[in-house]
């Protein structure tokens, strides 16, 4: 079992390529060998803010097929939602649980957590990152092509949490990203700025683009997500005018090399962000990455818990 006792989980900016790679691994060797006992007697607390299917029952089916227990904590139901502090919650659960998930509306709420928690803080997806999502990204990318290393991967749309990781994994991993956004929705510029550190070091690239046709042009995998995320439903309106003609559908695809893979972290819009055609043909994988959450997330409880 690869190792990193103790260690949160929160942007992978802490990570080395190594550590991404002993992970990846182990993800390989439980999609093969899905049972076993590592995590007997051990427990995981999930804290949602928000909705979820794949992170909830991926993270719960994860701990029971190791043997240990998952608790599934809607933050409306605890006394989180009453008031109670974010510090003092992070020291209770650590006197009962071995690791915490945490689903949040903002990045700041999760630091807090980790930095009372005496346990391993596993970051569900904030509002600025969603890291589990990103290492079944390239999980799959690595199914599909067999490498990582000089693969052309072009995120089209929304520069959101899910964009963020995406980069910094892909570029820590050697790959070249593209991200197409509208003006005014690129990536943040702090973490597109780190990102591009952890490029220069470890042989990736990340640019930024607002040609969607261009950017596309010999993709080994586009990749796109919703126009609006959680908690931008007021947006939504506004966000439909600024991303037309960034809808990833066949003429788009065109551009792309002819092998070319579809991802999506789903949950998705069709006829929005992306075409039935594309999302339900044969270049979709995103079956087969929504699944890759259940095994990458198990190599990650593994190594910080087990
Ligand atoms: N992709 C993803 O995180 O899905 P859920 O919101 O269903 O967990
Ligand atoms: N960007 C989306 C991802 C959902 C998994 C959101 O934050 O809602």
């Amino acid at each position: 079992t690869y190792s990193l006792k103790g260690k949160n989980v929160n942007t992978w900016l802490d990570f080395s390529q190594s550590d991404i790679s002993g992970l990846l691994a182990q993800a390989q060797h439980l999609k093969e060998n899905p049972h076993n006992n590592i995590l007997a007697g051990k427990t995981l607390g999930m804290i949602f803010e928000k909705s979820s299917t794949r992170t909830r029952v991926s993270f719960e089916v994860g701990m029971f097929q190791m043997g240990g227990h998952a608790l599934y904590l809607n933050s409306r139901d605890i006394q989180i939602g009453r008031g109670e502090t974010i510090s003092d919650t992070a020291k209770v659960l650590s006197g009962y649980v071995d690791a915490i998930m945490y689903r949040t509306t903002s990045h700041e709420k999760l630091q807090e957590l980790a930095e009372h928690a005496t346990i391993p803080v596993i970051n569900g997806l904030c509002d600025q990152y969603h890291p589990c999502q990103a290492l079944a990204d390239i999980f799959t990318i690595l199914e599909l092509k067999g490498k990582l290393a000089g693969i052309k991967a072009v995120y089209v749309g929304d520069g959101n949490n899910v964009a963020h990781s995406f980069m910094i994994l892909g570029v820590l991993m050697g790959m070249d990203i593209v991200i197409a956004s509208p003006k005014g929705y690129e990536p943040d510029t702090e973490i597109l700025a780190k990102a591009k550190q952890v490029a220069v070091e470890n042989n990736g690239s990340v640019v930024v683009e607002h040609e969607p046709i261009k950017a596309v042009e010999d993709a080994d995998v586009v990749y796109t997500d919703v126009w609006a995320s959680m908690g931008q439903e007021g947006e939504a309106e506004e966000r439909m005018q600024a991303f037309q003609g960034f809808q990833v559908n066949d003429e788009l695809l065109k551009e792309a090399k002819a092998d070319v893979h579809f991802l999506h972290c789903l949950p998705a819009h069709r006829e929005e962000e992306v075409t039935a055609s594309v999302i339900d043909g044969t270049r979709s994988a995103v079956f087969q990455q929504a699944e890759n959450r259940l095994h990458v997330q198990k190599a990650i409880l593994q190594s910080v818990i087990g």
